[in-house]
């Protein structure tokens, strides 16, 4: 079964040579399970008969607000779908709903629709070049649309360039991507550390390092916001998660956070473990605050606990564990060893010498290594997209694990 399963869609058509383009659209989209009512633009009919769509569709086809027949309830529709595509959405298409002219019924049912709204536009490279359809298009972005890449080639004008509207099956796989990840992680619960851990000298004074948590909680967010059930163990002054779903347990050394995720560790199916955690801390504590002297001083300290080495020994083979490795020297040798050591199933490598990358940071550059000596090498990305690159490995560890 896909995830287009019993989805209901509204396929809008406007007026481009590529609209017979959407009749195999729609062919697979019914294919897949959808239920699909049709849209047309007035002008969409001058390339293809609505008998085309209603035929192929089982469903009446829509083109006017209203006609002699009677009124069509573009509101009613609009809150019927789970989704609405534009395909080919026409510049003057997206001009109009960039706008917000309700001129006709596509256009009145982009405006009253609540689902999301998918765009796969098609136009000569020259109209696709414009600054208008440039700005049209950011417009609807802005709106929380989605817009999806034009192909290149040969266009209806015998022009070479970008503008031909996607291949349907690229449509349909981007439609069915999108239901996927709002629902892969949904019932799994996933442990997730992130931050710094402060190891206390004195009343006052701490040894620390410079990590914000952003990659562990974009992680957190991406795979909240995919429907798993997340716990967030925090270390200190870390930036907050944006989706409230997610039960963050704030603390602040290495043995709190060992503690706090041992807790939650039994009842996780996937653990992540993206906190940098300090490697030391002080022998002992001191109850009032250290004075200094003349001379120079010296700490003694002592290991912490090595919270991903800790779980490794614990884990279950149904329990997905993925740790971090920062590296500076012989990096894929030392993450391969660490990966070993800690019973890791994925570990994400990442290089602070590269610019952009590492603590702080919006942005990161990553390889992903797994037990069967597999790897992924990603591009510079932000922590954002870094987040959603781990969220598909691991849905696939989970599917492997099933
Ligand atoms: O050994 P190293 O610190 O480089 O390993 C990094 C990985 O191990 C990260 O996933 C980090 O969260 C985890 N780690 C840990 N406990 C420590 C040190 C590191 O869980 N004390």
């Amino acid at each position: 079964m896909t995830s287009l399963q019993g989805k209901r869609i509204l396929l809008g058509v406007s007026g481009s040579i590529a609209a017979y383009k959407s009749a195999v659209l729609l062919r697979l989209l019914m294919k897949a399970g959808c239920e699909v009512r049709v849209i047309m633009t007035p002008s969409a009919r001058d390339f293809v008969s609505p008998l085309t769509f209603s035929t192929l569709s089982r469903q009446p086809v829509a083109t006017d607000v209203h006609n002699d027949e009677g009124w069509t309830n573009h509101v009613e529709w609009g809150l019927w779908a789970d989704a609405m595509i534009i395909a080919p959405a026409t510049a003057h298409t997206l001009a109009r709903c960039a706008l917000g002219l309700a001129s006709d019924m596509l256009t009145a049912t982009y405006l009253s629709a609540r689902c999301p709204v998918f765009f796969a536009p098609a136009m000569d490279l020259d109209m696709w070049h414009h600054p208008a359809t440039k700005s049209n298009i950011s417009k609807l972005q802005s709106y929380g649309n989605f817009i999806l890449d034009v192909g290149e080639g040969e266009l209806a004008s015998g022009l070479i360039g970008p503008g031909r509207l996607a291949e349907p099956e690229e449509i349909r796989d981007y439609l069915a991507d999108f239901f996927r990840i709002q629902q892969d992680f949904l019932g799994v619960r996933v442990l997730i550390n992130a931050g710094p851990t402060y190891e206390a000298l004195d009343p006052v004074r701490y040894i620390g390092n410079h990590s914000t948590g952003k990659m562990g909680v974009a992680i957190a967010d991406e795979i909240a916001k995919r429907g798993g059930d997340v716990t967030l163990v925090l270390g200190p002054e870390s930036v907050l998660p944006e989706n409230d779903r997610i039960h963050v347990q704030h603390v602040t050394s290495a043995d709190e956070m060992l503690e706090k995720c041992q807790d939650a560790f039994a009842e996780a199916q996937v653990t992540i473990l993206a906190a940098a955690v300090a490697d030391y801390k002080p022998a002992s504590i001191s109850g009032e605050k250290i004075k200094k002297g003349d001379g120079p001083m010296n700490l003694q300290l002592v290991r912490t606990p090595d919270i991903a080495e800790t779980l490794g020994q614990q884990k279950k083979p149904n329990q997905i564990l993925v740790g971090f490795a920062l590296e500076t020297t012989k990096l894929h040798e030392n993450a391969k060893d660490k990966m070993n050591r800690k019973q890791l199933d994925m570990i994400v490598l990442n290089n602070p010498k590269e610019a952009g990358a590492g603590f702080g940071h919006d942005t990161n550059k990553v390889s992903f290594l797994f037990p069967n000596n597999k790897a992924q090498e990603f591009e510079l990305k932000t922590k954002k997209q870094v987040a959603f690159d781990i969220a598909e490995a691991i849905h696939k560890l989970l599917k492997d694990n099933a």
